[in-house]
């Protein structure tokens, strides 16, 4: 089991995220082939080219973390009707020196939630003219923006009934998208 090993980035570092509860309870939703590991993005430093040659070790973990992995995850916030920058900071530090991206090729799954009722739209958006140029296969459909509201999960914090259907149809397309493109 385990043959597919998910690197999962999740764009806030706030304890009580509702974005890394929802990554936590929407991995629950996937086959038992697939094992997730959340990447730590809250330790790298601000992205500076000068130390590209010589990078800090959480940089090193990061970029060694997305190329063992067979696919990604993104489960981001919306600031501002973008994505945060720490997780541009993140993107930025994995994809360089120039020629040595651990992002190319990986397929990638993008997600969001937000108490607001456009769920992380934009942001998504953004992300994923990032991911194009970086050279991710990403999944199209179906898109998921998801609110965070009332029922959203049950008392175990698994996904509630009334988006359960969705939210595994949707795990259904990204594991079958992660097949298809996995080396
Ligand atoms: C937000 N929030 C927000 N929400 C949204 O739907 N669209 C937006 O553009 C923004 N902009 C924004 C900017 C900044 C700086 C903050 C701190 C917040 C609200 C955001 O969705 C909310 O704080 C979520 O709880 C953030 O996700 P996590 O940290 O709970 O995962």
């Amino acid at each position: 089991m385990n043959q597919y090993q998910i690197a999962v980035i999740v764009g806030s570092l706030r304890r009580d995220s509702m974005n890394r509860k929802f990554a936590d309870a929407l991995i629950r939703l996937a086959p038992a082939e697939f094992s997730f590991k959340q990447l730590d993005i809250g330790t790298l430093p601000l992205y500076n080219q000068d130390n590209e040659a010589n990078p800090m070790e959480a940089v090193r973990q990061l970029k060694d973390d997305i190329k063992a992995a067979q696919g990604v995850l993104f489960v981001t916030p919306e600031y501002n009707r973008s994505i945060p920058g720490v997780l541009k900071n993140a993107i930025d530090h994995a994809s360089r020196p120039y020629g040595q991206s651990a992002w190319a090729g990986k397929p990638a799954g993008v997600i969001g939630v937000s108490p607001g009722a456009i769920g992380s739209a934009l942001a998504q958006q953004h992300l994923r003219n990032i991911l194009a140029y970086l050279n991710m296969p990403t999944l199209g459909q179906p898109e998921a923006f998801v609110q965070a509201k009332e029922g959203l999960y049950d008392d175990a914090g698994n996904i509630g009934e009334a988006s359960k259907k969705f939210l595994q149809g949707w795990m259904g397309r990204y594991v079958d998208w992660v097949k298809q493109h996995a080396a």
